[in-house]
């Protein structure tokens, strides 16, 4: 049986649901939608009035489109007035009992063959379902934020899920002008399990000092060309909404990378949750912006390693004078790590500095044990001459971009290797998700599998995290010589 949505229930007009009720009603669909009591279903009244609002200011609507828009949704107080919608999309807030009881009231007032959807982030759609009588009709239809903008609808079924659902669903946020991606139930789904693990993992750098909150962030901006360092994202995102979802992911997961960095727990019992709070990582201070330092008070630099004639030449350049590591001012080791190996075999170890440069705007300036604070100045000081931006960190494996970078790659390489969802749909969430530039696959082909593979390794023996142990399949590509995941038959 094809279903036909012409009908449709939105509940809970905050954020998101107000987003979601205008989505439907610029497809021509019928919406009615549900408050709590009369003056939450004014916000929601003013919340679709001002959204559509700003389209009209902008020239995307004309008001006669606008009206028409508003003309499609009927506002009520009542859940009864849901009785011949053909599909509820539930968007009240993130708290299981609520969705439930709710969940349990909407089976008995809406019609038998009605879809009943919740937008939960990170709640199991299982365990919602099951307060029904028709778990077979019960989806997740994840909409992010928001939702007239981001193209990304995940489609979530359970095992019970009616065979054909997802399908019908996921053509009806096409539909809507959407990108479906059709995952099952796991907590997080693909977006939320990728992207607040890899932000929580960042926070857990932050703890142990690796690098500042604005180095992290600059790093991740600037070296991978991400619309915003992980602090910045948390801080949008909200810190308590990311607490609670890393708590879901770790309930159902017991896997210690999902479990919140002590540091998020800290800042919401502070009631720092972000920009909603008006500070959170960031006090309403905006990231330092690279200064342009005087000239570094060194003459002559040592540089060793991999690409190391390309930058001295560009020193050279700038009038500092080539130096040998045993009477250089200052010894720059490019991508050499960890840099306290090669500082033990120098006669002033203290000159050392690592430096591994990230894109063409990035170099990580790495400290050892043994490093002056003059050296890692001068270095910083080099890094801005050449026209990059320098970020600060211990000598660690992989430094900061790729301690970051690799472990995300590796779980979306876990994801799909679980035959939890496709290869494209991973790649698709993230960028139309994330707003990112590219998606883990598409970015593990450009790095290369091996380089990945490489890196993981050593970041497994830095911290003998088990979750940073490259992905069997990982591992198993690089032996044969695949390069690139795609190319399995
Ligand atoms: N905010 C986001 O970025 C985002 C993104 C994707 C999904 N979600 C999910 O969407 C859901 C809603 O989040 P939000 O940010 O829009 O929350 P919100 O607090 O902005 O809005 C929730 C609304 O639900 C209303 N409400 C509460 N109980 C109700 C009831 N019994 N009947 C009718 N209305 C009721 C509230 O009055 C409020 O207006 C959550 O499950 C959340 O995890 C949020």
């Amino acid at each position: 049986m094809t279903r036909s949505f012409e009908k449709v229930g939105v509940v809970g007009l905050g954020t998101m649901g107000a987003g979601i009720a205008e989505v439907f009603a610029r497809a021509g669909l019928a919406v009615v939608g549900v408050e709590a009591d009369p003056d939450a279903l004014e916000r929601g009244r003013g919340h679709l009035e001002a959204s559509t609002g700003r389209a009209v200011a902008k020239g995307r609507l004309s008001e006669a489109e606008q009206a028409e828009i508003l003309g499609r949704v009927t506002l009520t107080t009542s859940l009864e007035d849901l009785a011949d919608a053909d599909l509820v999309v539930e968007a009240i807030p993130e708290v299981m009992d609520f969705k439930r009881s709710l969940f349990t009231d909407l089976d008995r007032i809406c019609k038998p063959s009605a879809v009943l959807a919740t937008n939960t982030s990170s709640l199991s759609v299982t365990g919602i379902a099951a307060t029904t009588t028709r778990p077979g009709q019960v989806v997740g239809m994840h909409f992010f934020n928001p939702a007239p903008i981001m193209k990304l609808v995940e489609v979530i079924h359970t095992v019970v899920t009616e065979d054909g659902l997802a399908d019908e669903i996921a053509a009806l946020a096409r539909r809507l002008g959407k990108t479906p991606v059709s995952v099952g139930d796991r907590a997080g789904f693909v977006v939320n399990r990728l992207l607040l693990t890899y932000l929580n993992h960042a926070a857990v750098l932050l703890e142990n000092g690796l690098a500042t909150r604005d180095g992290i962030d600059a790093a991740m901006r600037l070296g991978v060309g991400l619309p915003m360092g992980p602090f910045a994202l948390l801080d949008l995102i909200g810190l308590d909404t990311s607490y609670e979802v890393m708590c879901v992911l770790f309930q159902e997961s017991r896997d210690r990378r999902h479990a919140p960095a002590p540091i998020l727990r800290e800042l919401v019992t502070a009631g720092l949750l972000g920009r909603k709070s008006g500070g959170g990582f960031y006090d309403g201070d905006e990231p330092a912006s690279s200064r342009a330092d005087g000239k570094p008070s060194v003459s002559s630099v040592a540089v060793l390693g991999e690409g190391a004639d390309e930058f001295a030449a560009r020193l050279a350049d700038a009038g500092f004078k080539p130096g040998y590591a045993d009477d250089a001012d200052v010894v720059v080791a490019l991508s050499h790590t960890p840099v306290i190996e090669l500082a033990a075999q120098l006669p002033h170890p203290s000159r050392l500095v690592g430096l591994h440069l990230v894109g063409d705007k990035v170099a990580e300036v790495a400290s050892t044990v043994l490093t002056s604070p003059d050296a890692t100045r001068a270095v910083e000081g080099l890094v801005r001459i050449v026209g990059r931006t320098p970020v600060l960190c211990k000598d660690r494996a992989e430094f900061v971009v790729d301690a970051l970078l690799y472990p995300y790659l590796n779980d979306a390489v876990r994801m799909y290797d679980s035959g939890y969802a496709g290869i494209e749909d991973i790649d698709a969430a993230m960028r139309l998700g994330c707003g990112y530039p590219a998606g883990p696959f598409e970015m593990l082909d450009a790095l290369g599998l091996e380089t990945v593979r490489d890196g993981l390794r050593a970041l497994y023996a830095e911290y003998r995290d088990p979750a940073f142990a490259p992905a069997p399949l990982l591992d198993q590509l690089v032996t044969a010589g695949v390069r690139s995941i795609r190319d399995l038959p």
